[in-house]
């Protein structure tokens, strides 16, 4: 927020900072930015995105924000319980903030319910029993209803979920509520069972009610069971759920009938092969089958995640209500559900915490959250292909993304990224970054098109009564491919494929000119072209020279052009040993590589693979690569790690890429030993692991190391917050993820960067270079994180600490030292001095007991333990780097003292008195 202060009278002023102040205050903690997040009070419980609205409940506040994440009202969440003993349908006057007699209402539920224009916010009142409100969708502060009745879970758990449900009889509200088999049901306030459907509104058994004519619609469990996620898709309703014993199981509902009827027909699936336990899930909507994506942590833990596709269509073909876990009536012969398999493993990934799917023309678009604050976008073709994972934001600390991530209903190009504190509205994707044709296509984004009519890459809808092309429906490497082959007559002809996506329409106008240096290349008896297709068959008198043909492709496309150099060869002269090498080289050619006889020749209709190539990969004295030192590092990188391992001698450079992602980095190499070689890892844009290999110069990759990338380092505090300027001051910083600094650097010193002497997550102890000057000053303590630098903090050089003099006293067997201190603003503490009495050149060392302060002075007293010398010719005081010796106070010091204290008053006196006495005179003087 920006404040400009006009000027004004002071009080004037003064009153308007009050006014401000008061403004402020009442609206604790809250912030909008201008990039699209809103900043909450508290931590965020739920969050709800209806017509063009954003709604959050904080553990004490409820906010109405609009899509773009401007604030439209708040209000405390208070409720008013007053039919507490009676459940019914009181109906309240319209109060914005309850005052007298509210009690504290946390809310573990939230819908809204748009046809209806409300949102139906429950949880618990005065930590103890359900407790519903109905306020007004459009305005948050119109409460309609309130209620004591328990819909939803009691506790705070993010293990129930709850939707509305529309079935023939109307709509209702579905909530599934985590069970603990061990918990004991309060029977007073908890009506509610494993899953519950309840009325919406004056239905047969009134609003919130459980009844219906046919009975009452709950599901029952008996052991521990968590929820993740549920919905409705057609008539069919779906819950997914972690039970007991590790199994993920899906139930369905059909919703027909009544919602007792809907509650019977339960059918239940076992998800298996997918992980042990389901963290997080999203429904891919769209599509014939129902297919559903699911983040499954891998070993029941937290870190080993990956996001995994079933097809979870409905079987009706078994009998309802005979599962095992769930039950309306306890069946007496359960049947063992029917297992899924997954389709498909997409994508693994450290700390997966959220996922959202969407579909984008013919592809699928998986928003991931991790626990360490990055949003992934992933997009996935219709053949399980993924394209380059691309990271959308990324926190700069360890913010956890929580799950049930949105899309903006409003414009469908941004995401709600819910955090702990703070909701993030990011666009799902930056075309505009991409400023060709090539690049906007290679970016294999499905929502970004080259505009003819803007000349840019823009979304969709960004490009209306304009041609525009995007990639196909299928994943594919290259935005033109083109093959040469020889019929059994000899003639040769060139195939040209478009892999794109165009405007409706624009296929009709489709054509190539194939050129050589400006002369025409075909026979002119080629086929007709038919998007995406053109062929040219070759003139009988075309000739390869042996550097290859320049072929210059023009193809049209509606009112598109688009260019495309090909150098052509005879794919009979690649020839030589075979190798990986050439087999690459061969295919690059759009020339066949034959498996018969082991050589390349023109391209026939047969598909081969680029995987053939690896195949021919030699196995002799491979690359190995033992450790990597760090290997865990911050996402800026590291500078001079050591990689180490055997047969090393012909790396040419390190290849660092992620898990499942199509691009990599490569950093050349020094210092290579053979067994050891030094690179630096790369700074990335994604946090979590990545594989290392050794390459050679024959293009093959070879070991199998990993990197970590984690968060920044961040600092909280430095303490102590000055230094001595001889320097050598142990100073520690307090932060996080502070084992990635490499140096810390203060401006004002001599030496440019001190090494840390100890460092830990939390910690990092360093010693303070010398300044470069001898002036009181303050220079900030800055961290090197490979190439980046990051401001922590200040600190200040102040003077050395002047040790003035000690007494001695006897105490016992013990001699207890008294050591004197110029007072200054270096707050030493004891522990930063070591001292040691001397005698006959004996070192005894004295240990610090205690500092004591007065306004002049400080006192160091120290004990030297079990001697029977009684006074010290000298103390030696080490502080930093410096060395101090003191002799002890002689006599001719202590009369001098005295001397000193009496006589300042005396030269003061004669100052003033001089001092008048010159000005007298030279009055006189200018008087003459
Ligand atoms: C090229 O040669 C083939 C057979 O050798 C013949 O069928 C074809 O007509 C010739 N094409 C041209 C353009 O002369
Ligand atoms: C092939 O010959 C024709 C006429 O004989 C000529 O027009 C054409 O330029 C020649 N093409 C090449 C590639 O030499
Ligand atoms: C740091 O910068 C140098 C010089 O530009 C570069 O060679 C090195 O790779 C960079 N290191 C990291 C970790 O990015
Ligand atoms: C290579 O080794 C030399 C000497 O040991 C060292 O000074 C230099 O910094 C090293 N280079 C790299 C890039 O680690
Ligand atoms: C290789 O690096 C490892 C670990 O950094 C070290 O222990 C070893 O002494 C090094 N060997 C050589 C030959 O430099
Ligand atoms: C330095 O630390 C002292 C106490 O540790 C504190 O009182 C003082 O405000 C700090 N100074 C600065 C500039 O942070």
């Amino acid at each position: 927020m920006k404040v400009y202060l006009l000027e004004l009278p002071p009080s004037l002023t003064m009153i308007l900072m009050l006014g401000l102040l008061s403004v402020l205050w009442t609206e604790p903690a809250r912030c909008l930015e201008e990039d699209g997040s809103f900043t909450f009070d508290g931590d965020l419980r739920h969050f709800a995105v209806a017509n063009n609205m954003v709604y959050i409940a904080t553990e004490e506040r409820l906010y109405q924000l609009n899509h773009e994440l401007t604030l439209i009202h708040s209000l405390t969440q208070r409720g008013i319980p007053r039919n507490w003993n009676q459940p019914g349908q009181e109906r309240f006057d319209r109060v914005s903030e309850p005052a007298e007699g509210s009690a504290a209402f946390s809310v573990n539920m939230f819908l809204p319910f748009v046809k209806n224009n409300s949102l139906i916010s429950c949880g618990v009142i005065d930590k103890n029993c359900g407790y519903c409100e109905i306020l007004d969708l459009k305005q948050i502060s119109n409460r309609l209803h309130s209620e004591a009745i328990q819909v939803g879970s009691l506790r705070r758990s993010n293990a129930s979920v709850s939707f509305l449900v529309d079935v023939e009889t109307g709509t209702y509200i579905l909530t599934a509520i985590q069970r603990r088999r061990d918990e004991s049901k309060d029977s007073r306030c908890s009506d509610a069972e494993t899953v519950n459907l309840q009325d919406t509104d004056d239905q047969t058994g009134g609003i919130f009610s459980f009844f219906d004519k046919h009975g009452t619609s709950v599901i029952k469990s008996d052991g521990d069971v968590e929820f993740v996620d549920g919905f409705q898709i057609g008539s069919t309703i779906y819950l997914l759920s972690n039970v007991l014993s590790n199994k993920v199981r899906l139930i369905w509902f059909e919703g027909k009938g009544s919602k007792t009827q809907t509650i019977k027909s339960l059918r239940g699936a076992t998800l298996s092969d997918g992980g042990s336990r389901l963290v997080a899930s999203s429904v891919i909507p769209g599509g014939q089958q129902v297919l559903w994506s699911g983040v499954f942590s891998v070993d029941g833990g937290q870190s080993n995640t990956q996001l995994v596709v079933f097809d979870i269509s409905p079987d009706l073909s078994r009998g309802s209500d005979t599962d095992p876990d769930f039950y309306y009536t306890k069946p007496k012969n359960p049947v063992e559900p029917k297992t899924l398999k997954p389709e498909k493993v997409l994508f693994k990934q450290n700390d997966v915490t959220s996922v959202l799917a969407v579909r984008q023309r013919a592809w699928m678009v998986f928003f991931i959250g991790t626990g360490d604050g990055q949003l992934i976008k992933l997009a996935v073709d219709r053949h399980y292909h993924t394209a380059c994972p691309r990271v959308l934001y990324r926190t700069s600390d360890d913010r956890q993304v929580f799950p049930k991530m949105q899309l903006d209903p409003v414009d469908h190009k941004h995401v709600y990224v819910p955090f702990r504190e703070q909701m993030r509205r990011v666009p799902v994707s930056k075309c505009d970054t991409y400023t060709s044709v090539k690049d906007c296509w290679s970016a294999q984004d499905p929502y970004c098109v080259w505009c003819q009519a803007k000349n840019s890459c823009t979304f969709e809808d960004d490009c209306e009564d304009s041609d525009w092309l995007s990639i196909p429906d299928d994943l594919q490497q290259k935005m033109i491919s083109h093959k040469v082959s020889k019929d059994p007559d000899g003639q040769i002809s060139l195939n040209i494929q478009t892999h794109l996506t165009v405007r409706q329409n624009m296929s009709s106008n489709f054509a190539c000119q194939f050129s050589v240096a400006t002369v025409m290349l075909c026979s002119g008896k080629n086929p007709r072209p038919q998007f995406p297709q053109c062929t040219c068959i070759f003139s009988n008198n075309t000739t390869f020279p042996a550097d290859g043909l320049q072929v210059t492709v023009q193809i049209t496309l509606g009112q598109m052009q688009l260019l495309e150099q090909l150098k052509l060869t005879n794919c009979s002269d690649i020839s030589g040993p075979p190798s990986s090498a050439l087999c690459r080289q061969c295919m690059m050619a759009g020339c066949g590589w034959s498996t018969d006889t082991n050589s390349c020749s023109w391209a026939n209709k047969k598909a081969v693979h680029v995987g053939v190539c690896q195949m021919l990969e030699s196995g002799i004295s491979r690359p190995e690569i033992s450790s990597i030192t760090p290997s865990v590092v911050s996402f800026y990188g590291r500078n001079h790690a050591v990689l180490s391992g055997h047969n090393l001698s012909h790396v040419i450079r390190v290849r660092i890429q992620a898990d499942m992602d199509c691009t990599y980095q490569e950093s050349p190499v020094w210092n290579n030993t053979g067994v050891n070689l030094t690179f630096h890892i790369p700074s990335t844009d994604k946090k979590g692991v990545v594989k290392v290999c050794v390459l050679l110069p024959d293009g093959s990759c070879h070991g199998n190391g990993k990197v970590t990338y984690r968060s920044s380092p961040s600092c909280t505090n430095i303490a102590p917050n000055s230094t001595w300027i001889s320097g050598k001051r142990k100073i520690t910083v307090t932060g996080s993820n502070l084992e990635f600094v490499e140096g810390v650097i203060h401006s004002q010193a001599q030496q440019e960067v001190s090494l840390p002497r100890n460092s830990s997550y939390q910690n990092l102890a360093y010693d303070t270079p010398a300044a470069g000057n001898t002036h009181i000053s303050s220079s900030p303590v800055v961290l090197k994180v490979a190439n980046q630098t990051l401001t922590c903090s200040t600190i200040t050089y102040y003077p050395d600490p002047e040790f003035t003099s000690f007494t001695s006293t006897e105490t016992g067997d013990n001699v207890r030292i008294t050591i004197q201190k110029k007072a200054d603003k270096l707050g030493i503490a004891k522990e930063e001095l070591s001292v040691w009495g001397i005698q006959d050149g004996q070192k005894h060392p004295c240990i610090m007991e205690d500092k004591e302060t007065n306004n002049e002075t400080d006192f160091f007293i120290c004990e030297i333990k079990n001697t029977p010398i009684t006074k010290f010719q000298n103390l030696l005081i080490k502080y930093g780097g410096m060395d101090v010796r003191l002799g002890p106070p002689s006599l001719l010091h202590q009369v001098l003292q005295i001397v000193r204290f009496l006589l300042i008053p005396c030269v003061i006196a004669a100052l003033v008195i001089i001092c008048h006495w010159h000005r007298g005179l030279t009055a006189e003087m200018n008087k003459l």
